[in-house]
């Protein structure tokens, strides 16, 4: 009996220790690197090319990546120090600061799979578009390399990420790059209302990544799986923003925007008027620069979804 009970002892002695030591290492050790196999190639910058690329920045990449001055030069993201404290860094055409050594290969690379110039993967907030169109990629990065003032080379430098406990644990064992895109993806028909809405909703505007659940359980290659897919209730945080958390967006009539038309979600997606009266709160990006076709083209996409009664002023009211 007190042999078997000194075996347990030593045993969990080991476990403890072992333990101990994944902690130090996860502590003390360099998050993982993973192989950049950039595709090689060179984006032809053109005017229809940066417009577009201008329009997709101001809503998606803008969010996170501009400072106050306007520029693209970083701002504070994430303030959670048990977690991580994370910047959104300079992208603009600076060599040291911003991301002016980047090749368009790197770049393509990097927006399909998180994984960065340097081997690193990306904090998992950063955007990542498997789906999007190649020509949405090519705008994008012709934008970043036009003469914009909002690019232009900005020496300001933001701070690496700094990640806590769990975050660093979380990028060891859970967050992983994806793979690059076998095959071209093409762009997709405009005349389709709800393939184009479907596109825009789900792939370039972000709108199911924050209108689902949660970031967590978000299904980012294949968004219709996503737990709670338009149903909302994900927590959306940003310092400096606060926090709320995302409506329903489904056409359930009480919990949703069943009872809303097309023209009072135009309304509310491009010019942020709620049909209460009020303005959207500034947590919920700003799509101004989309036109009104593009916006109803995502409401006709919402018209086809499953409608959730999930209810979200009961959740809010929960979690006080
Ligand atoms: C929700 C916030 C968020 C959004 C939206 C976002 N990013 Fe990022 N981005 C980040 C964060 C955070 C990092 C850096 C994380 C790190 O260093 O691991 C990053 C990194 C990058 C980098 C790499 C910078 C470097 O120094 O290696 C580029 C380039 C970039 N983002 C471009 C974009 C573009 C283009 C868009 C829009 C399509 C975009 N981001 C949208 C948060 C965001
Ligand atoms: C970064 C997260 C985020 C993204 C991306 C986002 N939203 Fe929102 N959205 C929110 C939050 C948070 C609110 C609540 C704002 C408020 O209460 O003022 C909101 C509010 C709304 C509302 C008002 C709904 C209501 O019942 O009050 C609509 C409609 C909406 N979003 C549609 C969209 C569409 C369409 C897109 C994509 C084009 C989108 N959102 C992208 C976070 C987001």
């Amino acid at each position: 009996m007190k042999k078997a009970l000194k075996i347990v002892g030593i045993g969990t002695g080991l476990i403890v220790l072992l333990l101990a030591l994944a902690a130090l290492y996860n502590q003390v050790a360099d998050t993982p690197s993973y192989a950049v196999n950039a595709p090689d190639l060179q984006v032809q910058l053109n005017s229809s090319r940066i417009a577009r690329g201008a329009k997709i920045i101001s809503a998606t990449c803008s969010y996170c990546h501009q400072g106050k001055n306007g520029q693209l030069d970083g701002r504070l993201l994430v303030d959670d120090p048990a977690f991580a404290i994370i910047y959104g860094p300079n992208i603009t055409q600076d060599t040291a600061a911003g991301i002016g050594t980047y090749t368009d290969g790197e770049l393509v690379h990097l927006l399909r799979t998180g994984i960065k110039k340097n081997g690193k993967l990306v904090m998992p907030m950063m955007a990542k578009m498997p789906h999007m169109a190649d020509e949405d990629v090519y705008s994008i990065i012709a934008y970043l390399r036009s003469s914009s003032p909002k690019v232009q080379a900005s020496a300001k430098e933001q701070p690496a990420p700094k990640l806590g406990f769990v975050g660093k644990a979380l990028s060891r064992l859970v967050f992983r790059p994806l793979s690059l895109p076998e095959a071209p993806i093409p762009f997709p028909d405009t005349n389709d209302r709800v393939a184009y809405g479907k596109y825009l909703a789900t792939d370039l505007m972000e709108c199911a990544n924050c209108h689902s659940a949660s970031f967590e359980t978000y299904n980012v290659v294949e968004p219709q799986k996503s737990p709670g897919y338009f149903a909302g209730g994900n927590t959306v945080a940003i310092a400096g923003k606060g926090s709320l958390l995302s409506p329903n967006i489904t056409m359930h009539p009480e919990k949703g925007i069943g009872k809303w038309d097309e023209a009072t979600f135009i309304k509310a997606v491009k010019y942020r008027q709620h049909p209460n009266g009020t303005e959207l709160n500034p947590i919920m990006p700003n799509y101004g620069a989309y036109s009104e076709s593009e916006i109803a083209a995502v409401w006709a996409y919402l018209q086809t979804i499953p409608v959730s009664d999930n209810d979200v002023l009961l959740l809010a009211e929960q979690e006080k």
